[in-house]
């Protein structure tokens, strides 16, 4: 088992519903999430602890998860309650499954696997002058950290998005300024010549903006507005590690547009990852190298960042 004391999404909120359980996989653990009637969700092993038969193929009765095999049913925090072969008997503590502390964060169902270290905030989220509309998930076959790594990467603009978020005529990089945060690691001054930066623009603009590293698998860039009204356009990537070398990946788009259809946010999003993905599933080694073995330039100093941030956060192999 794959140790872990931070906070990793898992699904988006809308996939659970009071009446079907979901079965989801974090760091090669199986877990099986359900919502009460309250609305409340819980997250528990996906093995029931009597013959090991899998709960997410069961259903929800009652607030009480219910085993698909021989029907037991377990309550908020793992314990038995009811053995319906035996109606009168009165299960012992020790009939429990493990439960895990589960919240509900920017659209995402995120669930800590050991520690009590309080679920993360995200204060783009409280801004109503932003519209909130998640994107994903995508299954990438390759380790979280790379996922991210690609996110801070803006070298790769005019190779891999040309035509949008870059040009073969305009990829030198300008310089950037990248410090430690007590949050993480935070890049200002980023620019880029865009051809196509946001859905709505019809020509190449100068785009200002910055990165945050906010924790392991999580990053957040924001778009400066061009035009001086103050608002910005926000983009932050969730990824869950799958397993070390699995992820499942999210995007959280907190825009100025309000005009657009969902559809159309989410079209202009999902072509820009699936431009990346293919070159990012080619990398190898898969989990990303934390020290040596491959070559860094000077426009690569986010990324370098990244890794050291990594590295004193204690991972290694590029993944806990
Ligand atoms: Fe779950 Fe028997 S295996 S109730
Ligand atoms: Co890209």
């Amino acid at each position: 088992m794959i140790e872990s004391t931070l906070w990793h999404p898992v699904a988006a909120c809308d996939e659970l519903s009071t009446r079907n359980p979901l079965p989801v996989r974090l760091l090669e653990q199986p877990l099986v999430l359900w919502r009460d009637a309250h609305g409340a969700v819980h997250a528990f092993d996906d093995r029931c602890p009597h013959r090991g038969a899998r709960l997410s193929l069961g259903r929800v009765h009652e607030g009480r998860l219910e085993c698909p095999y021989h029907g037991w049913r377990f309550e908020a925090g793992g314990r038995c309650v009811q053995v319906p072969a035996l109606p009168d008997f009165t299960p012992p503590p020790g009939h429990k499954v493990g439960a895990y502390a589960v919240a509900e964060r920017a659209g995402l169902l995120w669930v800590c696997l050991s520690g009590d270290a309080p679920a993360p905030e995200f204060e783009t989220e409280a801004d109503e002058r932003l519209r909130k509309i998640t994107v994903g998930p995508y299954d990438v076959a390759t380790s979280a950290p790379r996922v991210v790594e690609n996110f801070l990467d803006m070298s790769h603009f005019g190779f891999v998005h040309e035509g949008w978020l870059g040009d073969r005529e305009h990829v030198a990089q300008a310089d950037y300024r990248v410090e430690t945060t007590a949050a993480g690691v935070l890049a200002t001054g980023c620019r880029a010549w865009q051809p196509r930066s946001n859905r709505l623009s019809t020509e190449g603009s100068d785009v200002e903006y910055t990165y945050a590293v906010t924790a392991p698998y999580t990053a957040v860039l924001t778009k400066l507005p061009q035009k001086q009204d103050g608002y910005r356009d926000v983009i932050s990537l969730f990824v869950c590690p799958v397993e070390p070398e699995r992820s499942r990946v999210w995007f959280r788009m907190a825009v100025t547009d309000f005009a657009s259809s969902d559809e159309e946010l989410r079209a202009f999003q999902h072509t820009i990852f699936t431009q990346d993905q293919p070159v990012v599933e080619s990398q190898v080694p898969r989990r990303l190298p934390l020290s040596g073995g491959e070559l860094h330039s000077a426009a690569d100093r986010l990324s370098a960042a990244y890794r050291r941030y990594l590295r004193e956060q204690g991972i290694t192999f590029g993944v806990c």
